[in-house]
Parts: C-alpha cells; structure tokens; sequence
C-alpha cells in the first residue's frame, strides 16, 4: 500500500455534506490517500500532530487550491470529421437545429474502429489534462445495428459511464433529414422498434445508460418513452435530452416518472416543469457550452437552484452543438450567464456531475472517496470563473496516481 499525504493546500473543497458551507471548505488544508481512496483530511497542521500517518510520499501543493476531479456527466465524443463549417455559419446568423447531426453521422460511419478509438483517446486525455476525471460519454453518431454496439464498446475502454444513445436522430435512411439523398429502407417506427430491438440488445452489455434526445426534429415524447422503457428491461438505468430547443413539459413529466438520474438541457422550463423537477430525485444537467456555441438564451439556473433542484454542469462535447471539452469554461458560463455563484457552479461541475450519474465515490474528497484532485494554479477556486479561458489544472491525480502536470 502507498500512502501520500498532500499538504500546504492552501484552500481545499471537499464537497463534505456534513460541513457548514455547500462545498466544505478548509484552509490550509491536508489529505492523506492510500492508493486510490482519500482517507484522511483536516487541517496540514493536524496532519503534523497526528504523526505523519506513516506516509510515503509527501505532496507540497505549495498554498495552492485543491478541488475533486471535475464530472463530466454528459458528453458525444465518439464521432469522426468535425463541423466547424457549421459553427462558422451559425455565427453569421444560420439557426442550429438537430438534423446537422447527420453530417457527424456520414463520417463517423465511414471512420474504422482504430480511428474511432485513437480520437476517442486523444479526447478522453484532453478531458483529463483539465481535471475532469470522471466522465459520460455517448453513442449515437453511428445509428444502425453494427456502428451503435460497436461505439458504446470503444467508450467502454475510457470510462465506466456510457450510454446507448441510438435514439439520437432518425437518419436519412429510415425518413429523416437528408433522406431525399438517401435510399430509404423503412419508416421512422422501423427505426424506433429497432433501437428497441437488434441495436439495444447489442449495446446492451457495453452500456450502464440509456437516453434518447427528445426534442424538435429529433423523437417524440411517445418514441422517447418507448425507448427508454426498452432500456429499462435490459437492465440500463434512464437519463434524457429535453426541452434544449422548445419547452417540453411532456418530456420532462416523463423522465420524472421514469426516474431519470438526470434530464439534460433544459433550456426551456415552464414554472410547472421546475416544481415537477424540485419534487424528484431526478437532477437537471445544464449545458452552458451549448448555448454559447449555438448563440441561443442561456437557461435560468437561478430559478432551478432556489426552486431546490438539483443541478449538473456538464460540457455535452460534441461536433455539433458544443466543442468544449473544459469544464472550466462552463463553470465560467454558468457564474457569468446563469446566475450562478462561483461555488454552486464547482459543486455543480463537481458533487452535482457525481449525482447526476448516480455516484457517490467521486465529486467529492472526503474519506472513502476515490483519489481524484486536481491542483489548480491558483490560491481559490474561484479564480476558475474569474480567469476564464486561462489552463488553470496544475496537476491532476485519478485514483491516486498523477495523470496529467503542466510543471516538470
Ligand atoms: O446534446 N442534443 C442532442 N445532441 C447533441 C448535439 C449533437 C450534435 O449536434 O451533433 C447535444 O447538443
Ligand atoms: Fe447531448
């Protein structure tokens, strides 16, 4: 067993539920992990007293601030080509909507599987390199029988949380955008009853998730629940899209009662979705990189957070809608355009990202949590929203061991 004490941390966030302040700050703080699990954490000056706790490596983070490992609970990162064409248009006025996801789809089909898992890895490491050590990631940029399977199997070797997202969009073979193009082999039900069938069946063993993207020119409230009950019989626990382009009390209405961890988006609630939302479990995921990058009104987090749901900040890194894969910008998104405090936005990005995938073993460094700190380059989180833009992870740790350092 290796045991390393991290000390003359200047500002520590624990996220400790049992502490005064939301995020469990301590000052001048110390951590002792063995292996990959915190199991002791106080004062740097208590660390001392308590006689050194046998350590083998000491860890001087030299007054800076130390945080939990930022979780990504929503991100596409299994794909080929990139849009930024599209994002180019957009910014000189063009609306987003779903259907340039086909695009992603046309090339994501023709890349081979080696070339999926090297860009897979390239991004899982660019995740890493800004502190995110826990992240979801989804399928859904292959949308037949052989490429979905395939995708949640090549996100299986990065990270523990995917997702069969299959039901992403209709794709032009079977009536969608683009299907003038396309030689059309069946109708949208045929889709729907094959997500639910072949492409769930053999996505399956490689996924802990389901989720569909239940919103204008994607799927219905009725295909939504069908596939989302489907995923549920085979096992895989519910989280969904909705409301990102238009208010759809429906679909909220319905991941309530189906109990999704989490509904992602939400940029359009009506009172009525929020007192629905405040009186579950279910946790809302927002997406602030999405509305910065596709030009639309931010949602109101304010509004959910004094209602008392329960808020995510996520990056959703996707070609499409969304190519950031820094948590940290969103934390600045979210303090900046949604009326966010710095601190509700770390817990957000951090404890909140954990609840929103079920996890109580991350997003929080308290004794019996996993090892997953990130040093920042600064003495406050706070400066996480105060210098946006700036790389601020000094060093990061997954499970107890170093992953990723900016010093020599
Ligand atoms: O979460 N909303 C659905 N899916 C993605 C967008 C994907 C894309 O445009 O490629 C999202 O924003
Ligand atoms: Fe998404």
């Amino acid at each position: 067993m290796t045991r390393t004490l991290f000390t003359n941390i200047g500002q520590l966030v624990t996220n400790d539920e049992q502490a005064r302040d939301p995020l469990g700050l301590i000052a001048d703080a110390a951590i002792v992990i063995d292996n990959e699990r915190v199991t002791w954490v106080g004062s740097a000056a208590a660390a001392e007293v308590s006689g050194g706790h046998d350590i083998d490596h000491v860890v001087d983070c030299g007054g800076r601030a130390v945080i939990p490992g930022f979780v990504d609970a929503h991100s596409h990162l299994v794909f080929a080509g990139d849009r930024a064409t599209e994002f180019e248009a957009r910014m000189s006025g063009a609306p987003y909507s779903a259907g340039g996801i086909r695009s992603t789809v046309r090339a994501t089909r023709s890349a081979s599987e080696g070339q999926l898992v090297d860009l897979l890895e390239h991004r899982a490491h660019e995740l890493l390199r800004q502190g995110t050590t826990t992240f979801e990631t989804k399928s859904g940029y292959h949308l037949d029988v052989a490429g979905e399977p395939l995708a949640c199997k090549i996100a299986r070797g990065v990270t523990d949380e995917v997702t069969f997202l299959g039901a992403h969009v209709i794709p032009a073979e079977y009536g969608g955008r683009g299907h003038e193009e396309a030689r059309v082999i069946g109708t949208r039900e045929d889709y729907v009853d094959l997500v639910c069938g072949a492409m769930l069946e053999a996505s399956a063993p490689h996924a802990r998730w389901i989720d569909v993207f239940c919103d204008e020119g994607a799927f219905t409230v009725a295909e939504a629940q069908r596939v989302l009950e489907a995923g549920m019989r085979a096992g895989l626990v519910p989280r969904l899209h909705a409301a990102q382009l238009a208010p759809n009390s429906a679909a909220i209405a319905l991941g309530v009662q189906l109990g999704c961890a989490s509904i992602d988006h939400c940029t359009y609630l009506t009172d009525d979705d929020v007192t629905l939302l405040a009186s579950s479990s279910t946790v809302v995921t927002l997406l602030p990189g999405v509305e910065f990058s596709t030009r639309s009104p931010y949602p109101d987090a304010r509004r959910l957070i004094d209602a008392g749901v329960t808020v995510a900040i996520s990056t959703d890194c996707n070609p499409g809608s969304s190519y950031t894969s820094s948590m940290a910008f969103c934390v600045s998104l979210a303090v900046r355009e949604m009326g966010m405090t710095t601190a509700e936005a770390l817990w957000s990005a951090t404890a909140g990202g954990a609840r929103a995938l079920l996890r109580t073993d991350v997003g929080r460094l308290v004794v019996g949590a996993r090892a997953d700190l990130v040093e920042l380059d600064a003495p406050s989180y706070v400066h996480l929203a105060y210098r946006p833009g700036v790389p601020l992870t000094r060093r990061v740790w997954k499970n107890g061991v170093v992953v990723a350092q900016t010093i020599g």
